[in-house]
């Protein structure tokens, strides 16, 4: 090949290479480009082979020629491919856009019920004073519901316990936590102080303060001279505890057969501004408990040397309690399950 015939053959490479389109290929095309140039018989190929036939001065010359070419050739190549790559990137992302900014959703979290959280309050704030937790069985006998509480048959306390019996069993449902007083007794040694919180049933008119399932946290104190003045300063510690140091509250005397001398503790109704309302039956006040000293009646049921023990019992409503603390005027709200409801509870209360 003379020097000639080689210049020629570059400056057709050269401006075929400019034709060649580089700048708008595709990847395949691309491929293509890169085989016509520099494959096996490409003209770039040929024209770095040729440099073999022509002299030393020659060579010397227009070798560095034919290698820059070969460098823009390559520099071409590869700046295509990287651009496409880029676009490919680009819109690869593009695709699959997210905007971070965007508030995530929250997963649905459980939490207690403001009943729950209620009776595990006041539980601890008795366990707080020593006392240990007991339960007991819904389904009872009578004896446990109301002989050993010193109410016999034909007592007029039991026509007001509205009870739900068991169809053609000697069973029915308790009416009150107090058959744990029992239980305790029959199963260990005074002295003793346990929190008995749990379910109870009666048969009521459902309205704004009664429901036929409530809850109550049940007390019973046995030690050795245990009074009247011992129950209320346990009692005035959880309600200060509980619904705050001014509340006022009022022991007003009751009667329960199981205990002797009874009271029921109200709590200034939270509703209305002592006027009167549907919440407080339109008295002022919130009736929250009840309590008594333990009749040695009861000691005596549940086999307990009444000459020698003495000991207090309460019984606190736990539905009462919640509506007071979260100014829930109707404890049917309690029972609806309605998430609107439930949700407005902090989780963190207990
Ligand atoms: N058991 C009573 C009730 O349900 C409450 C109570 C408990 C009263 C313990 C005195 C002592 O009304």
């Amino acid at each position: 090949m003379t020097r000639a015939d080689w210049e020629k053959s570059y400056v057709s490479a050269e401006s075929a290479l400019r034709d060649a389109g580089v700048e708008n290929a595709d990847l395949l095309k691309l491929e293509e480009v890169r085989v016509r140039f520099m494959g096996r018989k490409g003209a770039l190929t040929e024209l770095l082979k040729s440099l073999k036939d022509l002299s030393i001065e020659d060579k010397r010359e227009l070798g560095p020629k034919a290698q820059g070419l070969k460098a823009s050739f390559d520099a071409l190549i590869d700046a295509r491919k990287a651009a496409l790559e880029d676009a490919g990137d680009a819109a690869a992302l593009e695709k699959d856009a997210i905007d971070l900014t965007l508030p995530a959703i929250r997963p649905p979290k459980g939490r207690l019920h403001p009943l729950t959280t209620t009776l595990h309050e006041i539980a601890r704030t008795f366990q707080l004073m020593g006392y240990s937790w007991a339960e007991g069985p819904f389904v009872e006998d009578e004896r446990h519901n109301f002989s050993a509480l010193n109410i016999p048959e034909g007592h007029p306390a039991r026509d007001s316990h509205d009870t739900f019996y068991l169809q053609g069993l000697p069973l029915l449902l308790r009416t009150h936590t107090s058959t744990v007083q029992i239980h305790t007794m029959e199963s260990i040694r005074p002295p003793l102080r346990v929190v008995c919180p749990g379910r109870a049933f009666r048969h009521e008119q459902i309205d704004a303060t009664h429901s036929a399932i409530f809850h109550q946290v049940e007390g019973l104190v046995v030690d050795e001279n245990i009074g009247l003045a011992d129950l209320k300063g346990h009692l005035q510690t959880l309600l200060q505890k509980l619904l705050g140091a001014s509340t006022k509250t009022r022991f007003r005397p009751s009667y329960f057969p199981f205990t002797e001398p009874s009271t029921e503790v109200d709590v200034k109704c939270f509703f209305c501004p002592g006027t009167g309302c549907a919440a407080c039956k339109h008295t002022g006040w919130i009736e929250i408990l009840g309590a008594g000293v333990v009749n040695p009646a009861v000691f005596k049921a549940a086999g307990y040397d009444e000459q020698k023990w003495s000991g207090f019992a309460f019984g606190v409503g736990v539905e009462r309690v919640a509506m007071l603390l979260h100014g829930v005027p109707d404890i049917r709200a309690f029972y609806t399950n309605d998430l609107k409801f439930l949700k407005q509870f902090d989780e963190n209360l207990l």
